[in-house]
């Protein structure tokens, strides 16, 4: 639940709005494994002096960089910060340090840092510095704007979104394998970005060995990261001239690891040619991975679900009939209809000439 300021430097709603633009600024940014924050500094009368993101792991975070941007004229001046300023040295110095230092009179905090280093110490660390701390202004909105992180950082685990996309009679790829493209340019331009979020791409080695596929990130402009692809081998052998080779693929295994990958990281979760995803994503989580894109195919797809890893699904429709039956979206059994998977639609977006539906998935581990 969000609180309500009430304060005597500028009104309620107005913190509550910079608290938004805040949230805003965070846009675009690949922070991972670190949260996406955004920082404004205010002065009283509830004018913006700077603004920041954090925008990349080792590059300032988001408080230490508006207070740089500000400089003297930060003192006596609020801070609004999306997420509980850092207290601990990582590979930059504590934020709350920079707003102690630069005289700052108020902090506005979105929510807690659920992170077990920081977790109501910078808070304290503010508080015993003789400087006001309000915290809670629109924390479902900072929460709903990374939840990968507040996941990751409460369960250890990663946040996990299953992507597909279908022809509108629910087909991931024709009778003869082919699947491009079944949308357009916007759907996958869409997609792109939503792998520019993601720390890891999955995949089947049915879709390694049938696609060839790089799973990078093509965006005009784009110069972050790019998720690092991870391979879920069976009884089949990975190709090692695999495009993915290049791109410091993780593999997991079923017991033997594959043969002629030389060089290739391989973790064996899983027995009988048949890879653990739970066990798989504990690993991953263990990593310090914080989200991951399962991009298929549909025998990934259904073992996923089935072993209840998946958080959220993203569906690209495309404008096209397939006609009959190809590949299924997802290569399993649907046994009975009370065994249908209870979902919750969270959005659903029109992109050109096809369509995205969000759905989140409760429950799942
Ligand atoms: N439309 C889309 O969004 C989309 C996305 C991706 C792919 N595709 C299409 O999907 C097709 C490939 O899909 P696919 O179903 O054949 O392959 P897949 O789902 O990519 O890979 C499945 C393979 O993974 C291995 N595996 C290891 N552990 C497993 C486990 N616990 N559960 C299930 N499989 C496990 C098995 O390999 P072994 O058989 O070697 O034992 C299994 O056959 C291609 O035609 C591709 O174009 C479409």
């Amino acid at each position: 639940m969000s609180r309500r300021v009430e304060d005597n430097l500028f009104p309620a709603h107005r913190a509550e709005s910079l608290m938004r633009r805040a949230i805003g600024l965070t846009e675009g940014t690949v922070p991972h494994p670190n949260p996406r924050v955004g920082a404004i500094v205010v002065d009283p009368d509830g004018e913006i002096i700077s603004e920041r993101a954090h925008i990349r792991p080792g590059l300032p975070h988001a408080e230490a960089a508006a207070l740089a941007a500000a400089g003297p004229a930060a003192e006596g001046s609020t801070v609004i910060c999306t997420l509980e300023p850092c207290s601990h040295h990582g590979r930059t110095p504590p934020c709350v340090d920079a707003i102690i230092e630069a005289g700052i009179a108020r902090v506005i905090v979105g929510t807690v840092d659920p992170d077990p280093r920081v977790s109501g110490s910078g808070l304290a660390a503010l508080r015993a510095a003789g400087i006001e701390v309000v915290v809670g202004v629109e924390e479902d909105a900072v929460r709903a704007n990374d939840p990968a992180y507040f996941h990751h950082r409460t369960t250890g685990r990663p946040f996990v979104t299953l992507k597909m996309a279908l022809t509108l009679d629910g087909q991931s790829a024709a009778a003869d394998g082919t699947a491009r493209w079944i949308t357009g340019p916007e759907a996958r331009e869409d997609g792109h970005r939503l792998r520019a979020e993601s720390d890891v791409i999955l995949v089947g080695a049915g879709t390694v060995i049938a696609d060839d596929p790089r799973l990078d990130v093509r965006l005009d402009g784009y110069d972050g990261p790019h998720p690092r692809p991870v391979i879920v081998a069976g009884t089949r052998s990975i190709p090692e001239t695999a495009a993915l080779m290049s791109r410091d693929p993780l593999v997991f295994t079923a017991g033997e690891q594959q043969a002629g990958l030389d060089g290739v990281a391989q973790v064996s979760v899983g027995a009988d040619g048949r890879v653990d995803l739970d066990a798989a994503m504990t690993y991953l989580g263990e990593q310090g991975y914080v989200s991951v894109l399962i991009e298929g195919g549909p025998t990934i797809d259904a073992a996923a679900l089935a072993s209840g890893v998946v958080h959220r699904v993203v569906l690209y429709y495309g404008a096209k009939f397939g006609g009959g039956t190809g590949l299924p979206a997802i290569n399993g059994t649907f046994r009975t209809i009370s065994a249908a998977q209870p979902v919750t639609i969270e959005s659903i977006t029109p992109m050109g000439r096809d369509f995205k539906v969000e759905a989140s998935i409760e429950g799942a581990n």
